[in-house]
């Protein structure tokens, strides 16, 4: 089945539950093609992937990222009200999909890590590795596997940098996990386009900026 380009850029979510179906080589090969096909300031191409799969050292390193992940989950559980919500809310679907997701961490068939050399300590420098997250994602959805950009390695970036003998000069600028989905893309949801874009002036719609007939948005 062939995506077309707007429908994938529409209806890749952040997948966090995944089968133990295996990622395949070929198809991992494709993906990372997708993410080093990303344009970068100047061209320079400082970004560099590790790729964790099953190897006794990135099984080490799973585990490690698994313990972090527990760690930062607990702590927004708690401060973002997670278990108070209802149960068949929005929220609360989230918040199980997180606590399994985190628990199974180490299970999870690929996790990426995207390495950044940092040239301004700016935003900008965001800005030569995030288009290249986008690509894997976008890429991992064609190919019928799901993912989620996250940032719950920092806490352990030192260690992980040390035990993938990644550059200190680098910065591991997120942690994406890659599987088969459990669940489905689809539609996702935002802000009605007309609170997002303006025309001239800030908070000036554009008129002619429309979400097309049975978007559906955040509450
Ligand atoms: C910069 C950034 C950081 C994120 N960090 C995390 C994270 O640490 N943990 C996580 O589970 N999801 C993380 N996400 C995923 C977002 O929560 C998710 O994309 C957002 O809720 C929208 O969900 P949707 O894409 O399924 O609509 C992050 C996304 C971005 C772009």
């Amino acid at each position: 089945m062939t995506i077309e380009l707007l429908e994938g850029l529409t209806t890749t979510r952040a997948i966090r539950r995944y089968t133990t179906d295996p990622v395949s080589e070929d198809h991992l090969s494709t993906m990372l093609f997708a993410a080093t096909r990303a344009p970068t300031g100047s061209n320079r191409q400082a970004f560099r992937f590790v790729v964790l799969r099953s190897s006794p050292k990135a099984q080490e390193a799973k585990a490690l990222l698994g313990s972090a992940f527990r760690s930062n989950w607990e702590a927004k559980r708690r401060a973002d009200g997670y278990d108070e919500t209802e149960p068949d809310s929005p929220t609360a679907r989230v918040r199980r999909a997180l606590q399994e997701f985190v628990d199974g961490f180490e299970s999870i068939p690929v996790v990426v890590l995207p390495c950044i050399l940092p040239r301004h300590g700016q935003l900008i420098d965001g800005a030569s590795i995030y288009p290249a997250c986008q690509n894997l994602l976008l890429a991992a959805r064609a190919l019928g596997y799901g993912g989620v950009l996250t940032g719950w390695h920092s806490s352990v970036e030192d260690q992980l940098k040390t035990l993938c003998s990644i550059p200190k000069a680098y910065s591991v600028a997120a942690t994406i996990p890659i599987g088969v989905p459990k669940g489905n893309h689809g539609p996702v949801r935002r802000k009605p386009i007309q609170r997002l874009v303006f025309e001239d002036e800030w908070d000036q719609p554009a008129q002619w900026a429309m979400d097309p007939p049975g978007t559906r948005f955040t509450g």
